[in-house]
């Protein structure tokens, strides 16, 4: 089926006017040291299968978790942000409008347990207030375990955060965990006014933005016959920035636009992850710009 930007854009519609309504779909960032864990634990917690490779993760990876809670529907974006210390500087195009953070460490790897605080700094910093929730993860391993159970509940307390404990390979406490995630979002109010941006300074920036990105898809265009993007990255991506800003018109002729030049196709991915994450980087910088 070939998709036809009318379609998205309706779809589009829909979507932003279901979040209106307070709010249904949420966005979790998932950080922490490179291999401590938040791929395998959201693989775990949304298709119940354990990884047992470790192949780190390129920039960053969204996966959606659908579920009921409490009688209403809900969509958590679980947002996978790489570990690896290259894609630090990328990785903070990625924490905007977060409604919660799961800051992970590996139990059996005390470095990882050392970089907690730098990472809970980092992404408040850019989250702001969000609920924060400290997970030390990999309690299967207990013969190698480095980091004590009493130490972290002295510590989640002086940084006033709870605190759990999973198995991503055992499942252990794995969707107690994400519950928990989902029970304190729900006790904070979403902050809008935040966002809001005087339409002259929207415009202003739009066209710088707008100018680099075109360079950017030119480049991969040249270079890739078929470009292609997932879509459904896209339409999550484009819901964020449509939940965030009151600017919706503009906003949606933005993504018209790049739907134009990218000639998109529904579940799709022959774009490289390199130059995914550098398109998505892109993206990244547009929606903070945005909100600035
Ligand atoms: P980056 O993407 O580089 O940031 O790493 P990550 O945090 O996403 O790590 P990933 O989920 O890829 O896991 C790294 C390795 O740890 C993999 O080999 C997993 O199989 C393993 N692993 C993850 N969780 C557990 C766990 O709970 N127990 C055990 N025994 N191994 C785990
Ligand atoms: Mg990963």
């Amino acid at each position: 089926m070939i998709f036809s930007p009318e379609n998205y854009f309706q779809d589009q519609i829909i979507k932003s006017e279901v979040k209106m309504s307070p709010t249904f779909q949420y966005k979790v960032i998932v950080a922490g040291d490179g291999g401590v864990g938040k791929t395998t634990l959201i693989l775990k917690y949304t298709e119940k299968r354990f990884r047992e490779s470790y192949i780190p993760t390129i920039g960053v990876q969204w996966t959606i978790k659908e579920l009921e809670y409490q009688g209403s529907s809900i969509k958590m974006v679980l947002w996978d942000i790489a570990g690896q210390e290259e894609f630090k500087s990328m990785r903070t195009n990625f924490y905007d409008g977060s409604n919660a953070a799961i800051i992970v460490f590996d139990v059996t790897d005390l470095i990882s347990f050392d970089h907690v605080e730098n990472w809970l700094r980092e992404v408040q910093q850019y989250c702001g207030k969000i609920p924060f929730i400290l997970l030390g993860n990999k309690i299967d391993l207990t013969e190698e375990r480095k980091v004590p159970l009493e130490m972290l509940k002295s510590i989640a307390l002086r940084l006033d955060i709870p605190y759990f404990e999973t198995s991503a390979k055992t499942g252990e406490s794995v969707i107690d965990m994400f519950n928990a995630v989902l029970e304190r979002i729900r006790q904070y109010e979403p902050v809008i006014e935040d966002t809001f941006v005087k339409p002259l300074e929207v415009d202003q920036k739009l066209n710088i933005n707008l100018n680099d990105e075109l360079i950017l898809l030119e480049e991969l265009i040249k270079n890739n016959e078929k470009i292609r993007v997932i879509n459904n990255e896209l339409k999550i991506i484009t819901n964020e920035l449509f939940r965030q800003n009151p600017y919706h018109e503009k906003l949606e002729e933005m993504s018209k636009w790049r739907l134009e030049k990218l000639n998109l196709y529904p579940e799709d991915s022959s774009l490289s992850s390199l130059d995914k994450s550098d398109f998505l980087k892109k993206i990244g910088s547009w929606k903070i710009v945005l909100n600035s």
